[in-house]
């Protein structure tokens, strides 16, 4: 009796002490770039992840997590919890001439974690605008930033060509970063994350967000790693899946870092795509139709899994619930024991869905509605609407085995769409069967809601090129002050 009431005056004294809360978990989110639906270990055995396969495994396996056809938009979800058709980034991605960005009117997840007391970090690629400083993620909630700003590079060199333009891109917070010259960026990013972990104090939560330049173009990795995949013959893929297997090493050592300093026990996991994989730099997206840039399920439904140790209820499953990338930023929030305080945010949180292993809050979201060509696609319940063509590239593509040493894709096939199709995705995820002919009310109550959808549409910003974003003009890096 008397040691029950002591333990229970102690449990009190910790609970005020820590200002009636547990400790705020770490939270530490991986973002593949690229990466296709049928890339990884635990869907396809020929791709080699074993450390990947058994966080998922143990963890929990996203089947229907949602993101954009593309990088900038998808990571304009991340940062902002909004549709990119609201912030003006639906029509594509940021160039490197081009002086696009996230209005500064959106608050970024990192600096709502920051008001919620997390030390906050970014380890790889932006590509969220970088033409002004205050685009740059150290003006965007983050305490450091070790990166490159555009959207793909040499992985040795990092240095990226455009147009007629040349220059090198990376980054230590403001500064440009040659230390990592000739360093694979896989490796240069990994470290950095370890660096941080090792040096992190424990009793401040950490919000640590790693998008790595893997496994986007160019195709390009220590021989080591391609040569896991003697057996492929097709060079760009053999290359690709090497890609992957040297991400996967780089996450072990991440992981085990996390287990050495102890901030794996109390962690969220996150680990995601940020869009579909580009079957012509060969990916796989199989079963699904589509890929990259398109709105099929090949190009919208990304590869992703949540790992912890000691905070999910419920583990080893895949949960089916349907979320997409918008809803991050308000599930962190919740989890750093925060309030989400914008009521037009498109992001809702699942924290009950990926904690507790509760049903989804999310029954519907917009895939996209593009602003030039006024594509778009929807979903509702079973149901997927699509308006116009969801991009060129519309086949089930096979994995490459083109021949040896060859990479040349095979022929596509041409199709004339329908104005509007509809798809049930619950009974035909891979959309074989355009429903819109035998169902015209389903397609007119689906159409309404998009119309719906579309009255809160910005247009798309997407600034020409601008020729003072010449490397030449600062030294030769691609750099802030042009806008
Ligand atoms: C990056 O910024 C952080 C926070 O201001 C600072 O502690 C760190 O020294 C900076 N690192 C470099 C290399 O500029
Ligand atoms: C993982 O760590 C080992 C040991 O430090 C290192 O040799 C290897 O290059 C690292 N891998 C990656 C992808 O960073
Ligand atoms: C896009 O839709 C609007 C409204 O439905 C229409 O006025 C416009 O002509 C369409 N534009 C294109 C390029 O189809
Ligand atoms: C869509 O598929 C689900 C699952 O098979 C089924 O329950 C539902 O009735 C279907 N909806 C339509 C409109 O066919
Ligand atoms: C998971 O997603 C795939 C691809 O869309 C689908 O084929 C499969 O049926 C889903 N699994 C479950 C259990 O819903």
């Amino acid at each position: 009796m008397k040691a029950a009431l002591l333990v229970a005056t102690f449990t009190l004294i910790f609970v005020y002490l820590n200002g009636g809360q547990a400790a705020k978990p770490h939270i530490v989110f991986i973002v593949a770039d690229d990466l296709g639906w049928n890339d990884v270990g635990f869907r396809n055995p020929q791709v080699l992840t074993p450390h990947l396969d058994k966080l998922a495994k143990t963890g929990v396996i996203l089947n229907s997590s949602y993101v954009q056809p593309v990088c900038s938009p998808s990571r304009n979800c991340f940062m902002s919890g909004y549709f990119p058709y609201h912030t003006g980034l639906q029509d594509g991605v940021i160039r490197p001439t081009s002086p696009g960005f996230v209005p500064i009117k959106f608050t970024f997840l990192p600096q709502k974690l920051k008001e919620l007391g997390y030390s906050t970090h970014v380890v790889g690629k932006w590509h969220l605008g970088f033409c002004n400083l205050k685009y740059t993620p150290t003006y965007r909630g983050f305490d450091t930033f070790v990166g490159y700003y555009t959207g793909a590079e040499e992985y040795y060199k990092h240095t990226r060509e455009y147009d007629k333009f040349s220059g090198y891109d990376l980054r230590f917070n403001t500064s440009v970063y040659s230390e990592a010259k000739g360093k694979y960026s896989t490796r240069v990013f990994a470290e950095r994350a370890v660096d941080i972990i090792k040096s992190h104090d424990k009793d401040t939560p950490l919000y640590l967000y790693l998008p790595f330049q893997a496994v986007h173009a160019p195709l390009e990795v220590p021989p080591e790693y391609e040569n896991l995949y003697k057996h492929i013959q097709d060079l760009p893929r053999r290359t690709y899946c090497g890609m992957i297997s040297a991400l996967d090493e780089a996450v072990a050592n991440i992981t085990d870092a996390l287990e050495e300093t102890g901030l794996i026990d109390n962690l969220l996991l996150v680990f995601t795509t940020d869009n579909g994989g580009p079957f012509h730099g060969a990916a796989n997206n199989l079963p699904l139709r589509g890929c990259k840039a398109t709105l099929w399920e090949g190009g919208t439904k990304g590869a992703g899994f949540i790992y912890s140790k000691t905070l999910l209820k419920k583990t080893g499953y895949l949960n089916t619930g349907m979320m997409h990338a918008v809803d991050w930023y308000p599930t962190f929030v919740e989890l750093a024991g925060g309030e989400n305080t914008d009521p037009n945010m498109d992001g809702i949180s699942q924290y009950d869905m990926l904690i507790n292993g509760g049903p989804s809050k999310r029954k519907e979201f917009v895939y996209n509605i593009y602003d030039k060509s006024n594509s778009s696609a929807i979903r509702y319940g079973d149901l997927k609407l699509t308006r116009g063509s969801p991009g060129s590239h519309s086949d089930w593509y096979p994995l490459p085995h083109y021949g040896e040493g060859s990479d040349d894709p095979p022929q596509e096939n041409v199709y004339q769409f329908r104005p509007y199709m509809l798809f049930n995705i619950s009974s035909d995820p891979t959309e074989h069967f355009d429903l819109s002919a035998k169902y015209p009310e389903l397609v007119a109550m689906m159409k309404q809601r998009l119309e719906n959808w579309e009255k809160t549409r910005v247009p798309a910003y997407q600034p020409p090129d601008d020729p003072k974003s010449n490397p030449d003009l600062y030294g030769g890096n691609w750099s802030p002050g042009w806008c």
